[in-house]
């Protein structure tokens, strides 16, 4: 069996993390992720606080295991954070800025903290802050990320840093092999975004999900004029640059970045219909560069079976490594 522990700490049962994304989460995801096993996360980003309790109220009604609520640092809702903390899941993670005070407002509220990092520099203060898990994210991730470390050089050095503080490792990883790797590399954990964006229960537009299924690892960019029309929350804390699919609209604005500023105010508006009309994906599809890996939209549950079988099948199979 499959176990580290980080599952003892989070109590789960598996180290699989579903990673928060804001609004393209949902109760019937987290809860799918949860009921398997794992830690599914709810996204607080993008959404209402109103809608945050609306979901949180439903997740209650669909697990009773370990979830996550996710907030972003650069853009905390505080009546969102307020009425996380009231509402007591397992662990609040934290991303893209220093975690400062919330890891003692939340440790406080008896609920644990999980902080995503991109560098070393940023692990050694998270651990001084005293969250109780920290994910390394490599820049092959998808959505907001450091520009250049992967995960294979990051998560050995996150782990040396940060000892005994249980690192989780983030961006790459999409079957069971990438977990095997991450354990390898000292990592008690996998956070995944991309897989599970092509998931049965993700509320996200099917395009979406078939351009995942459909797209290569280079397909994949990093989208730098996203910062310059939209400063937080990536320019803001950890000066992260998010990774996208490529689209018409990111080919022609990457070219422009200068105009692409001046003309920032009509270009937020157009970015904040299309999140409206549920077609963001026409612009910034975010997603890592694990579309490669993926070949088919799963249930969550089997995605997180599936990924912890092939995990132990490869860890099995290493010994004969071994002579
Ligand atoms: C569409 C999308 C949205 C994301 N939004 C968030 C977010 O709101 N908060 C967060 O902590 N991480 C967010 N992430 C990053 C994930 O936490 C995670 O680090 C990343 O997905 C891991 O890499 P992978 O995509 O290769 O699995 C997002 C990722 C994606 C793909």
């Amino acid at each position: 069996m499959l176990r580290t522990l980080m599952c003892d700490l989070l109590d789960i049962e598996s180290p699989v993390i579903q990673a928060g994304m804001g609004a393209f989460t949902s109760a019937e995801l987290v809860a799918a992720v949860s009921n398997a096993g794992g830690l599914g996360s709810l996204g607080a980003s993008q959404r209402t606080a109103e809608d945050l309790q609306k979901q949180l109220a439903q997740l209650r009604k669909l697990t009773r295991r370990s979830f996550a609520v996710n907030h972003l640092v650069t853009t905390l809702d505080e009546e969102a954070f307020a009425l996380t903390l009231k509402a007591q899941p397992r662990v609040i993670s934290l991303a893209l800025g220093d975690p400062g005070l919330l890891v003692k407002r939340a440790h406080d509220a008896g609920i644990q903290v999980m902080q995503q990092v991109h560098t070393v520099a940023q692990a050694r203060q998270a651990a001084e802050r005293g969250v109780d898990v920290i994910i390394a994210q490599g820049s092959e991730a998808g959505g907001f990320g450091g520009m250049a470390v992967t995960a294979l050089a990051l998560i050995p050095q996150v782990v040396d840093t940060v000892s005994p503080i249980p690192v989780v490792a983030a961006g790459g990883i999409a079957d069971g092999r990438g977990l095997a790797a991450a354990l390898l590399l000292g990592a008690q954990g996998i956070n995944i975004g991309t897989r599970f964006l092509a998931s049965v229960e993700t509320p996200i537009h099917p395009q979406w999900k078939q351009m995942i299924l459909e797209s290569d690892s280079e397909d994949t960019v990093k989208v730098e004029v996203w910062n310059d029309i939209m400063p937080t929350p990536g320019r803001g804390g950890y000066g992260t640059v998010p990774r996208s699919l490529r689209t018409s609209f990111i080919d022609e604005w990457q070219q422009h970045r200068e105009k692409a500023v001046r003309e920032a105010e009509r270009l937020q508006n157009e970015i904040m219909a299309a999140r409206q009309q549920g077609k963001i994906h026409e612009l910034a599809p975010f997603a890592g560069q694990t579309v490669g890996l993926i070949h088919e939209i799963l249930p969550a549950g089997e995605i997180v079976r599936r990924l912890v079988a092939e995990a132990e099948e490869v860890l099995r199979r290493a010994n004969k490594f071994l002579k």
